[in-house]
């Protein structure tokens, strides 16, 4: 198989880029222009087994003006992951670049290939298209993101679905929940605050710590996202992926404490706009249809993400 990836050199893009290619039968395309929360070095880590594999063909290119045909040429799945993610950023003067790159490009790229052979389409979406809500959340819930963030990856969904219904394009979506572990973007929660601790810095805690995360170890999501390639019945579908252990900020902030030793100096800030109380994904359908079943704990890891940081920042 031919796969493009899109977003390769980022946090989940590499992972996926890594698992894809120990099927021997597979040849993986990818492509990034480097843009984001994260900066140019750490994706270059994240790159560094890919570089090298004789499989593996990075463009680094933007998806934005990039000649779309050529790229597709005899591709047989794709994965589009590019996008520019993060609640935060997504208020105020920057939100730019999220409609360019979470939407522009996704109607870039199907416009592209609304007439080709592609056998899957995946389109990575989030639990932010969600919004507030009580319980364990089905992918049939209704969608009230109450970020500018979660909006762009709406409409990044419902273009999906109108070119789905227009022209026939096999399309998955998949929604992640908080992913986390080796690799994760320096903006999120996990990072920031395992790096901090080390460094014997205080951290920040937006709102009282009590809200609660699904949190999906990268491993985990990895194994969910790369099995749809091989499965059937699952074009048309829409696919939570949460991870095995839901806890609170403030639980996670006690078991970095153990983990590295180090108590954490915690200032609470105001609660952030944008951000659900708690999230929770309901996932009978990725069990069913992906064979989905998320194995790595919250305490494991976090262990692994603390060894990441360890190494990338000389800790
Ligand atoms: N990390 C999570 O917890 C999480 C949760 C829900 C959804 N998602 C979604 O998963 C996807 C990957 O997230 P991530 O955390 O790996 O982010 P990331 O920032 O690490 O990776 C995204 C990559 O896309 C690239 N990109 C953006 N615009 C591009 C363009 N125009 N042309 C080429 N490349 C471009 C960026 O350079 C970046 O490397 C995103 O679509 C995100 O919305 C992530």
């Amino acid at each position: 198989m031919r796969i493009l990836v899109t977003g390769a050199a980022g946090f989940i893009g590499s992972h996926l880029c890594e698992q894809l290619l120990v099927d021997p039968n597979n040849e993986v395309i990818g492509v990034d222009t480097f843009i984001g929360p994260t900066p140019l070095k750490l994706k270059q880590i994240n790159l560094v087994s890919l570089q090298v594999h004789p499989r593996f063909k990075l463009y680094s290119i933007d998806l934005l003006s990039a000649d779309l045909e050529k790229l597709v040429e005899n591709v047989d799945i794709i994965y589009h992951l590019a996008a520019i993610p993060g609640v935060r950023a997504s208020w105020g003067k920057d939100f730019d670049p999220y409609v360019t790159n979470n939407i522009f490009v996704t109607q870039r790229l199907l416009e592209t290939i609304k007439n080709k052979p592609i056998q899957k389409f995946i389109f990575a979406s989030t639990s932010s298209v969600y919004g507030e809500k009580n319980g364990k959340v089905t992918e049939d819930a209704t969608l009230t993101p109450l970020s500018p963030y979660g909006i762009t990856k709406l409409t990044g969904e419902h273009l999906c679905n109108v070119y789905q219904k227009s022209y026939n394009i096999p399309l998955i979506k998949v929604r992640f929940f908080t992913v986390y572990g080796p690799r994760q973007r320096p903006d999120m929660a996990f990072h920031r605050f395992i790096k901090q601790i080390l460094n014997d810095e205080p951290i920040s805690i937006f709102g009282d710590g009590t809200q609660t995360r699904d949190f999906t170890f990268i491993s985990d999501c990895i194994q969910a996202t790369s099995a749809i390639m091989t499965k059937e019945h699952v074009v048309g579908q829409t696919i939570n992926i949460g991870g095995k252990e839901r806890a609170s900020v403030n639980e996670v902030v006690l078991m970095i404490e153990e983990l590295t030793g180090k108590k954490a100096s915690i200032e609470y800030t105001p609660k952030l706009n944008g951000e659900p109380k708690h999230t929770w994904a309901d996932i009978s359908l990725a069990k069913n249809l992906l064979d989905y079943d998320p194995k790595i704990s919250l305490r494991e890891g976090l262990a692994r993400e603390i060894e990441y940081i360890r190494q990338v920042y000389s800790l």
